[in-house]
């Protein structure tokens, strides 16, 4: 089982996103039953709120759904997943601060492709819907690939 958790600032608006469309790629390739995927927020204000309603409005023109309720990182979040995805630097900062031993795991969401490496993916919160659609074009590129990549690599290692 491969552990994948998407972080953001305040996990209601990319990290979401980011694991829903992550879901999606790895139920078209057949291999959800392969990992765990989950997202959270470096700051808590929104915990427990869905998802931001322009960041749903824009998945759901999309013809996905976003149902993940938001929550902060917790101190067992590193142990538990092999992957921390962050989505820019100061995502990065404050992981990396708050959980020194463990830098190995974190990196940026765009680190783990080939195409859009150090990218970061721009915080739409603040923003207009526009923004809110070039970030879900960004991420479901970013997926893919990362979903690939990520296939990829599991099933070389099963193999060994
Ligand atoms: P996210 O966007 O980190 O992509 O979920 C934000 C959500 C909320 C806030 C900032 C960014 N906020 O300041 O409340």
């Amino acid at each position: 089982m491969v552990k994948v958790l998407f972080i953001c600032l305040g996990n209601i608006c990319r990290s979401p996103m980011a694991e829903t469309l992550f879901n999606h790629h790895l139920e078209k390739a057949g291999k959800s039953a392969d990992f765990m995927v989950d997202s959270c927020g470096t700051g808590g204000w929104h915990a427990g709120e869905k998802a931001d309603q322009r960041m749903r409005q824009t998945a759901e023109k999309h013809g996905l759904s976003i149902t993940h309720r938001a929550r902060q990182i917790q101190d067992t979040d590193p142990e538990t997943f092999d992957y921390l995805l962050v989505m820019d630097q100061q995502n990065l900062i404050d992981v990396t601060d708050r959980f020194v031993n463990t830098q190995k795991k974190v990196s940026l969401v765009t680190d783990l492709t080939q195409s859009f490496r150090g990218k970061i993916i721009p915080d739409p919160y603040f923003g207009d819907m526009r923004g809110f659609e070039e970030v879900f074009q960004l991420l479901n590129n970013v997926t893919r690939e990362l979903a690939d990549q990520l296939i990829h690599q599991h099933s070389k290692q099963s193999e060994s």
